[in-house]
């Protein structure tokens, strides 16, 4: 089965998508496909419960469960808002955790491979938020892979001209991209 990639940005310049592209071209590389979510197919009201009960699962999140329980692993490009992942992606990642029957069902995620991307123009590069994402999905039962693929300085790294720049992040996408594919081989069933 296929890789599945989520961002939590809507931006089209995002630098977090960039993040996750690199990793996507270093997967393919190495012969493995990654399908991105598309938040145009993922246009999901704010979780409640209240709403949860009364419309019950949005069609989209239902989609992305299927995809997320049926892929070999998930790549999340997490950026940080206020040293937290954005409200965007726990809200698609919180409507995942739900069955159509409006109870909890954490079995897309259980012991899902994750590989954890996250950029920021900042100089830690979103590891405040990718760590609270790490943790969130060690709670869900999901195998998160121990090294995060992060990018700070964005403006100038992925935003820049500097070849030899590419040419760094490109070699780092490659390294964890092979160790985070080792690790979805290793996954019974
Ligand atoms: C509400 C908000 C809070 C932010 N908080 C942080 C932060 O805590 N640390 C950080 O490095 N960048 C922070 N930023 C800047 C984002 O990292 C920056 O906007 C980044 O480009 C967002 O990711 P994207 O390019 O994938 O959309 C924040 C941005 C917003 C909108």
């Amino acid at each position: 089965m296929p890789l599945i990639s989520l961002v939590g940005s809507q931006r089209p310049d995002s630098f977090n998508a960039s993040a996750v592209t690199l990793i996507e071209r270093a997967l393919k590389s190495l012969g493995a496909a990654a399908e991105r979510a598309e938040w145009a197919n993922l246009a999901l009201p704010l979780y409640s419960q209240v709403i949860e009960l009364e419309q019950g699962l949005p069609e989209a999140a239902g989609d992305l469960r299927s995809r997320i329980k049926a892929a070999d692993g998930l790549i999340i490009g997490c950026p940080e808002y206020n040293g937290f992942m954005p409200p965007l992606l726990l809200n698609a990642l919180t409507w995942a955790t739900r069955n159509p029957q409006g109870h909890p069902d954490l079995s897309p995620f259980r012991l899902k491979p994750c590989l954890i991307c996250a950029s920021s123009p900042g100089s830690l590069g979103g590891i405040r938020a990718a760590g609270h994402l790490a943790t969130y999905l060690l709670g869900i039962g999901a195998s998160v892979y121990p090294d995060f693929f992060l990018i700070p300085n964005a403006f100038t790294t992925l935003g820049g001209n500097d070849e030899s720049e590419q040419r760094k992040l490109s070699g780092r996408a490659e390294v964890i991209a092979s160790g985070f594919l080792a690790q979805t081989r290793l996954q019974p069933g």
